[in-house]
């Protein structure tokens, strides 16, 4: 076989599977999330599933990657099960189609970095007519693919890997940097009261079910992401722990990403908290007016600073999302790696281009499919989200869950994963990994699909 590549180091295998789940998901996505979910209680359910459900998915994924040391598709073939390649397909889609709409939304937080600096806080009033310049934001949406296309044919060592140990702690520092900003602000403690404080009253359906997809997304499951970087992992590491590290931080980040966002809001809101449902706008719209209301060269500072934030926390997860493909097209049609990435990242940026007029610039794209049961139209990049984020990602991870544990086996993923980890068999972790990965994963992510199919797309609510 080619040489492949790999990681050099389990803490730049670690940096670059957290960069791929820390991303637009935990600081755009999750803050609205809560913000529409009604807070702490949301918060709760999030982190439970992160660890009950996710981390099992996520070691599960690295190891069949790290077995097999080939892409999604090419996973399971060389596991010997030549049907099930249909579910790294589906991967594959469910990352070529992510990219496509989440390059568009990287590319106008890349233009807000530009807006910020000139101090044009106006910007949030018009976002609507800011997403509609398409040739302005689709540029700066080309440059984000071509730079992401650019540290993805460095390889694996040479840009992944070294672009995540340089990215992830400077984000790190970023955000702490801006909570403790925030927290100086007066009102700020009703954020963190709105945030931290569980009213479990707000629970219903829809919020345990958005905290699932929340968390399966965030994690960068479901598709594949973790079975190709797991591919390039040695075979000295320890799959459990690295796993387990990329839960924490994935978590961390978005629970920092709450601390900062939330006490804005309270001081913008004189401590009532309005504002803060304001769904996928809260950043761009509610974020910007309350940097524009700090004014000043702090408003500057710390807008400007926020958003190129933003985009460090969304390049690394574009570049593992962009990897998927890539390394699918370098192992099965045997294309030079280099010309591969550009081939591939040319293709989704042209997929991205509905998702890009689809904001008020073309009405077909705007107002693009009305649903069964819904009385508004939704537009392109929403649809594309609800396909792949809501119906792909869980129904590849349950088939994912369902293959290792009763296909593949579970005593076949356990040697794995016993590789590197001394300690692992016999322990109440590789217990509790046996029964998520055979009973609750399948299950859950299964009814989860469905629940979200019937809901999204045919507006039937059963919970
Ligand atoms: N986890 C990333 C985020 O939160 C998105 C992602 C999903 C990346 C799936 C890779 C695979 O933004």
């Amino acid at each position: 076989m080619a040489n492949r590549g790999g990681f050099t180091s389990r803490i730049g295998f670690i940096a670059a599977a957290a960069g791929s789940a820390v991303g637009l998901g935990n600081i755009w996505g999750f803050p609205y999330e809560v913000g529409s979910g009604g807070g702490a209680a949301f918060v709760f359910i999030y982190l439970a599933f992160c660890f009950i459900l996710c981390f099992p998915v996520m070691a599960t994924e690295i190891a069949i990657g790290r077995k097999t040391q080939l892409n999604p598709v090419g996973a399971f073939t060389a596991l010997g099960y030549k049907k099930w390649r249909w579910v790294g397909k589906l991967g594959i889609l469910a990352g070529v189609l992510i990219l496509s709409f989440y390059n568009v939304i990287a590319g106008w937080a890349f233009g807000y970095i530009f807006e910020m600096a000139a101090g044009n806080f106006g910007v949030a009033e018009k976002f609507g007519d800011y997403t509609s310049q398409v040739f302005k934001v689709g540029g700066y949406g080309l440059v984000f693919m071509a730079t992401t296309a650019y540290v993805v044919s460095k390889g694996i060592s040479g840009g992944i890997e070294k672009i995540a140990k340089l990215l992830m702690p400077t984000l790190i520092l970023m955000i702490i940097g801006l909570v403790v900003y925030g927290l100086t602000l007066p009102n700020s403690m009703d954020g963190i009261k709105f945030y931290l404080v569980p009213d479990f009253t707000k629970i219903n359906g829809s919020t345990i079910y958005n905290a699932m997809g929340q968390a399966f997304f965030s994690l960068s499951l479901g598709m594949g992401a973790l079975i190709t970087y797991g591919s390039y992992v040695s075979k000295k590491e320890n799959i459990v722990t690295a796993a387990a590290w990329v839960t924490v931080v994935d978590v961390s980040i978005a629970f920092l990403a709450g601390l900062m966002i939330f006490p804005l809001i309270g001081f913008m809101s004189g401590g009532t908290m309005e504002g803060a449902g304001g769904g996928p706008g809260l950043i761009f719209v509610t974020l910007a007016q309350i940097f524009g209301a700090i004014g000043g060269s702090w408003g500057v500072i710390v807008g400007t600073g926020f958003f190129v934030l933003l985009c460090f926390a969304a390049l690394t997860s574009t570049v593992s999302l962009l990897e998927v493909p890539v390394a699918y097209v370098v192992d099965e049609m045997k294309i030079q790696r280099k010309k591969a990435v550009w081939l591939v990242a040319a293709v989704i940026f042209i997929v991205g281009i509905p998702s890009l007029l689809g904001n008020g610039y073309s009405a077909f794209f705007t107002n693009f499919i009305t649903y069964i049961g819904a009385d508004q139209p939704t537009d392109f990049l929403s649809f594309v989200a609800a396909v792949a984020n809501d119906t792909l990602l869980p129904l590849g991870g349950c088939m994912i869950a369902f293959f290792a544990a009763h296909v593949w086996k579970t005593q076949n993923l356990d040697e794995e994963l016993a590789i590197g980890a001394p300690n692992f068999k016999g322990s109440f972790v590789q217990k509790y990994l046996n029964f998520a990965i055979m009973y609750l994963a399948p299950v859950v992510l299964g009814v989860m699909f469905i629940l979200t199919v019937l809901s999204t797309f045919f507006g039937i609510n059963i919970i």
